[in-house]
């Protein structure tokens, strides 16, 4: 199910209750693959799921406060700002969420947006 504003596409991800504490789920929406944490405060994070060193999948990371491990080298990436700490570079997408009805959405920026 998709809902629209004038910023961004709302796309249902799963419910909320079914979210595992600090363990990822992989979301796919049209081309974009997202991991979506649901982390031990109750709060929500969303980042693109692929590293940026090479292409880890983040969902499949360890969770510890606010940053995610990548399972393959072990970069550790801040999960509200989706920025690789140092020594380490680089950065990783993030996407907004919000809870409805117990369900769980994902903010995707429309087309327009992501053209400005
Ligand atoms: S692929 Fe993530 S640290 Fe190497």
């Amino acid at each position: 199910m998709k809902k629209q504003d004038e910023q961004m596409i709302w796309v249902q991800a799963v419910s909320y209750e079914d979210l595992a504490i600090n363990t990822g789920k992989t979301i796919r929406y049209q081309g974009e693959e997202v991991a979506l944490f649901r982390m031990k405060s109750g709060k929500l994070q969303a980042i693109q799921n692929r590293c940026p060193h090479k292409e880890g999948v983040l969902a499949e990371g360890i969770v510890c406060d606010d940053h995610i491990f990548c399972p393959m080298h072990d970069r550790k990436i801040h999960l509200p700002s989706g920025l690789v700490q140092a020594p380490d570079t680089g950065c990783v997408k993030t996407y907004s969420t919000k809870i409805e009805d117990g369900m769980v959405y994902i903010g995707f920026p429309t087309a327009e947006e992501m053209a400005s």
